[in-house]
């Protein structure tokens, strides 16, 4: 932005995007210190889960869809509410929009703070966990320690299953946290980051799981505290009720419909 940019409206949303409900986790935390900031959410369902593809695939989905509905929606920021499209188009995003975007990256930093036993887990989808991205806040904040990580794709889809009222398999999250312990080193891990947006949605089973001596850390409030200090000092006012946007029509979306309206997202468009 400069100084010749026209005034931020009033009503100008917050775009806050992931491939799925993950993205809810960072809304929930903006709404605690933005409660007032309109927003779109909006979920790439059609490309879910962004974890099974390739850098390229994910790269040109989220250039484009972010593309079209800044174009849209003339958001005064992006929040990119996705480990999995942040580690890998973030940078590109940037180049190519002209707002502020917010991006999602795993919490090695203060999972390194927080270690006392000096072995962190991470779990994150099969794309992140093997970004270069990762490696690099490895070796600048956990140098000293040592990092499993594991690629936990079924913990994705019983979170979106969660939040359309059905029940988690509790052997998904068993699975998780037998791959996690027989890792070298696994036994002794205290800190286990959720290097996903959807993970937090599942922290009750995971922390029940991994026991009260493995603390969970994810992202979301370093993100909604970055979102709120871009935008300090904007008006804002609601003109319309704020909306989550899917980029397919499909049966389980009405199933979402009470979680998203829990989350103040009145309305549901398809793109
Ligand atoms: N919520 C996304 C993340 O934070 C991933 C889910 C997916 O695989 O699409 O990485």
């Amino acid at each position: 932005m400069t100084q010749t940019d026209p005034p931020i409206r009033p009503d100008a949303p917050i775009l806050v995007f992931d491939s799925g409900v993950g993205g809810l986790t960072v809304l929930d935390a903006l709404r605690r210190i933005l409660p007032q900031a309109p927003v779109i959410y909006a979920a790439d369902n059609a490309g879910l889960p962004y974890g099974e593809k390739s850098e390229a695939e994910i790269a040109a989905r989220v250039a484009g869809l972010l593309g079209r509905m800044t174009e849209r929606f003339q958001p005064r920021l992006a929040c990119i509410a996705c480990n999995t499209a942040s580690t890998i188009a973030l940078g590109m995003v940037r180049d190519v929009l002209n707002i502020p975007i917010v991006g999602t990256v795993p919490a090695i930093k203060p999972a390194a703070a927080m270690t006392r036993t000096g072995v962190i887990g991470l779990i994150g989808t099969g794309a992140t966990i093997r970004q270069g991205y990762v490696d690099r806040l490895e070796a600048e904040f956990a140098a000293d320690k040592t990092l499993l990580r594991l690629a936990a794709p079924g913990l994705v889809a019983a979170a979106e299953a969660k939040l359309r009222g059905e029940a988690v398999d509790p052997a998904i999250v068993a699975q998780t946290l037998s791959s996690m312990r027989a890792m070298e080193g696994g036994e002794r891990i205290d800190t286990l980051v959720l290097a996903c947006t959807h993970f937090p949605l599942l922290a009750d089973e995971l922390s029940g799981a991994f026991g009260p001596q493995v603390s969970l850390i994810d992202g979301a409030d370093g993100i909604a505290r970055r979102i709120a200090s871009l935008t300090q000092g904007q008006p804002f006012g609601r003109t319309r009720p704020d909306t989550a946007l899917f980029t397919r029509a499909e049966a389980g979306l009405s199933a979402l419909k009470p979680a998203l309206a829990a989350r103040g997202l009145d309305r549901v468009e398809v793109l």
